[in-house]
């Protein structure tokens, strides 16, 4: 028996020394130190000792049963700390790696040049106003003494609602001046900016929509004096102290007199050429047309309720994607409407 029992030590010492898990340490254990396990079982056979060889084995069958326990915890707590330390191992966080950069997107660099001449405009005074982009004909066309019948209103230029022609996507953000000056008393002096939209075809320097910026001054003894000086102080603001411009006389039906404003182009510096080769950005022309302008046609005072006597003003309506392609050296317009991540990162 006792042969038997230092078989089961030297059994069980091995088996534990190898086992690698928990679970098979619980087998172990079953198997040595269970109900039914060989060290009970050794126990159960102490009936068949004799008086005085009883108390030898008992003490020896209980000393291979603490050997055995402690072992066991050995292991136990071993493998526990084992497995805990593949735990923090496995979930261990290294600080000092850089993080995932997360990138940031940035203003478009056409509402760059919008918020660049609205602050131009704001530090000369003026007040920036919006309005609806659906707009009534009467509004876009009729009070700004554009009469029924007039090319502009043609179905095959603007987009309308109904058949009647009355409700359209605004052609111009000329309308917000009727909006403004039906409500405000003279001095007036706002600029409005916004979306407009025309049934042309898409090309370097078109889009069905577009971005105008509506400026109106309203006061008495307001001149043309007063436009050019507005118009000039914007353009060497945005584009320099030596930037080059010229008036040229036009006709709209709502300013008289009226004008047009152009802008040395960018590309080719007025000369028409790059290369020998026909300037692509103007057409040859040396100059890009930046807006329409003029004073405010008296019809137009009256007809909002401004006595065209006493008050004079001047109106201009700048092509925004024309002024931010000069501002920012942009050669095709429909780049700005294109979203291209790889042009819009150059600004
Ligand atoms: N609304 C005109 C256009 O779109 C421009 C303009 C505005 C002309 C104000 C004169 C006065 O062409």
């Amino acid at each position: 028996m006792k042969e038997q029992l230092e078989q089961i030590r030297r059994n069980a010492m091995e088996k534990l020394a190898v086992s690698h898990t928990l679970a098979s340490l619980e087998e172990l254990r079953l198997q040595f130190l269970g109900k039914k396990g060989e060290v009970t079982a050794v126990l159960k056979q102490m009936g068949k000792l004799s008086a005085e060889e009883r108390p030898v084995m008992g003490q020896l069958a209980n000393q291979v049963r603490a050997d055995i326990e402690k072992l066991l915890e050995e292991r136990r707590s071993a493998l526990e700390a084992e497995a805990l330390e593949r735990k923090l191992e496995a979930e261990a966080v290294d600080v000092t790696i850089p993080g995932d950069s997360v990138s940031f997107g940035h203003q478009h660099p056409m509402n760059q040049v919008l918020e660049e001449i609205k602050n131009i405009f704001i530090g000369m005074g003026y007040q920036i106003v919006d309005g609806p982009e659906v707009e009534l004909a009467d509004y876009n066309f009729t009070r700004l003494n554009i009469e029924e019948g007039h090319p502009s209103r043609d179905r095959s230029d603007t987009f309308y609602f109904d058949d009647e022609d009355s409700i359209l996507l605004r052609t111009q953000t000329s309308p917000m001046q009727i909006r403004v000056m039906e409500h405000a008393k003279p001095p007036i002096c706002i600029l409005a900016p916004g979306r407009v939209y025309r049934k042309d075809e898409a090309d370097a320097t078109h889009s069905p929509m577009f971005h105008q910026i509506e400026g109106l001054v309203v006061d008495e003894h307001i001149t043309m004096g007063d436009l050019k000086g507005a118009l000039v102080m914007l353009m060497k603001r945005l584009y320099g102290e030596d930037a080059q411009m010229r008036f040229r006389p036009h006709h709209f039906p709502f300013t008289e007199p009226s004008c047009e404003m152009d802008m040395q182009c960018h590309k080719c510096h007025g000369t028409g050429q790059v290369d020998g080769q026909v300037c692509s950005t103007c057409h040859g022309e040396g100059w890009i047309e930046l807006l329409g302008a003029g004073m405010v046609h008296p019809k137009v005072l009256e007809g909002c309720g401004i006595d065209p006597a006493k008050y004079s003003g001047f109106a201009f309506g700048m092509g925004l994607e024309r002024t931010a392609m000069g501002r920012m050296r942009i050669n095709d317009l429909r780049l700005i409407f294109d979203n291209d991540i790889r042009f819009l990162n150059q600004f």
